[in-house]
């Protein structure tokens, strides 16, 4: 990613429900002073987005003096995409992200996500449209295959129209369609794409560890690294890669501290970084009806995906369902923290 001006190729994925300003912000919190890593948005559909509003609608929300930040377009027409583009410039992004994974039904329905994945043609398309508009890098997230099994020839092909379109990067989550989220990721696909492609191709795909990420980049030669859930357990994921790769800078606040490693001190910061979580779903969604009932859904589900992490990460989430405001929810979660010996587990299979 350096020919892109990136020093630190890890970044965070988008992750619908867990990819808003205050998880983002909560990252930023644990990311080491001057290290500049990206953060995806959740997916925005390109269909809405030219009537929302930029300061109001929830998902479009950016903290004040965001940057590095990447929204993820979800989409096909040109006619959309544009004035997408066009809008979320006002809120500087780093750059734009097009879909072209996601499986769910809804965002098959319009041949977007990862059906575009069936159309080489129209998928360079589609890049070429996001580039004819946007002033900043464009890159693709794609599947390592568009049905059940990987395809290291079809990828490929397809990741060379995508280049010749002008795409600026890609990140391919190594695994195909069929497996969804589950199951072991294959990064060695991802390094054969990057061998034959001159942009950087950047491997997803349960990377858990700060070792796994180094790892990806150091044995798989792929362009980066890109963390989806592990990041919801351990959001100071960029603060242990820092320091594994020797760099010399820690979070704002915490110039005095190393970053948490044993699985007594990742629950106890998981515990701090939660009840900071609260905070900041507070801060940053603190308006309109029903807004106590949206955050503490956020937080709800932030909890489930982060739970397979902990030795007792249903009991924790368990607390979560049982909060019916912030408040309560900081109680709960203060109280189990300082009565229940948590761990964290290394990585889960
Ligand atoms: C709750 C959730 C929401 C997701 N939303 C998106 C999304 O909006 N866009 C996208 O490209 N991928 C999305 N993904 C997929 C992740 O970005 C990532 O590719 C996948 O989880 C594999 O990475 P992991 O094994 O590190 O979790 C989502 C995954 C999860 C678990």
């Amino acid at each position: 990613m350096k020919s892109l001006g990136l020093s630190f190729p890890f970044m965070i994925a988008p992750m619908v429900g867990i990819s808003h300003v205050a998880f983002r912000d909560l990252i930023r919190t644990y990311t080491p002073q001057g290290v500049d890593a990206l953060r995806f948005t959740e997916m925005l559909s390109t269909r809405k987005l030219p009537s929302e509003r930029l300061h109001s609608t929830r998902e479009l929300k950016v903290s004040s003096g965001e940057t590095h930040f990447v929204p993820q377009l979800l989409g096909n027409e040109e006619s959309f995409i544009a004035p997408s583009v066009k809008k979320l410039m006002e809120i500087s992004p780093w750059g734009f992200d097009i879909n072209m994974g996601c499986p769910q039904s809804h965002v098959l329905r319009h041949n977007w996500g990862v059906r575009l994945m069936g159309d080489i043609n129209y998928a360079a398309d589609v890049v070429r449209m996001v580039k004819r508009h946007s002033p900043v890098p464009v890159s693709v997230k794609l599947r390592g295959g568009a049905d059940k099994d990987l395809d290291l020839n079809y990828l490929k092909d397809f990741t060379s129209a995508l280049e010749s379109a002008g795409a600026d990067w890609l990140t391919i989550h190594a695994r195909p369609k069929a497996a969804k989220h589950e199951g072991p990721a294959n990064w060695d696909i991802v390094g054969e794409v990057a061998a034959v492609r001159k942009i950087p191709v950047v491997a997803n795909g349960d990377i858990q560890t700060a070792e796994d990420a180094i790892r990806i980049i150091k044995n798989y030669g792929c362009g980066g690294a890109m963390i989806a859930r592990a990041a919801t357990a351990r959001p100071w994921i960029f603060w242990q890669i820092a320091e594994d790769l020797g760099i010399d800078a820690k979070p704002d606040g915490r110039e005095s501290d190393r970053a948490p490693r044993t699985p007594k001190e990742e629950a106890q910061e998981f515990y701090r970084a939660f009840l900071r979580l609260i905070d900041l779903v507070e801060f940053y969604f603190a308006e309109g009806d029903g807004i106590e009932e949206y955050g503490l859904q956020k937080l709800r589900f932030y909890a489930a995906t982060a739970a397979r992490w902990f030795m007792f990460g249903h009991s924790f989430w368990r607390l979560t369902t049982k909060s019916k405001s912030f408040g309560e929810m900081r109680e709960r979660i203060s109280h189990y923290a300082s009565t229940t010996e948590q761990e964290m587990i290394y990585r889960i299979s």
